[in-house]
């Protein structure tokens, strides 16, 4: 049970969503469901094409942090991520500001995505 919302200069105004409880989809595949216009070509974590800002919206502690190993090599690549960020991700729980759509698996959390 989590509110996901999309803001992006390519919509008119923000999008909320509601994903339901138990979902393990992707956020790729939450906004496609919505028709939100995020951008993507090989939906297998390995174009970087769906990249997006991620931003948890409550106070308790993240859940959908889990970095895929796509996910580390291809911000990294894009210059999205750094090292740091990569071991405070796996540390420290602290999430990085970007995702892959494509890999980030929706939780039971509130979450902004910028595009
Ligand atoms: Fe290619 Fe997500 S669509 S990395």
């Amino acid at each position: 049970m989590a509110d996901v919302t999309f803001t992006s200069p390519a919509m008119p105004k923000d999008v909320t969503v509601y994903a339901t409880a138990g979902d393990t989809r992707t956020l790729l595949s939450v906004a496609k469901e919505h028709k939100v216009p995020i951008h993507f070509e090989c939906e297998n974590g390995e174009c970087g094409s769906c990249a997006c800002q991620v931003t948890v919206l409550s106070d308790k502690t993240p859940l959908g942090i889990a970095l895929t190993e796509k996910e580390k090599t291809v911000l990294k690549l894009a210059g999205k991520i750094t090292d740091k960020q990569i071991h405070d991700a796996e540390v420290k729980d602290l999430p990085p500001p970007w995702r892959l759509a494509c890999q980030f698996i929706v939780r039971h959390e509130d979450i902004l995505v910028k595009f």
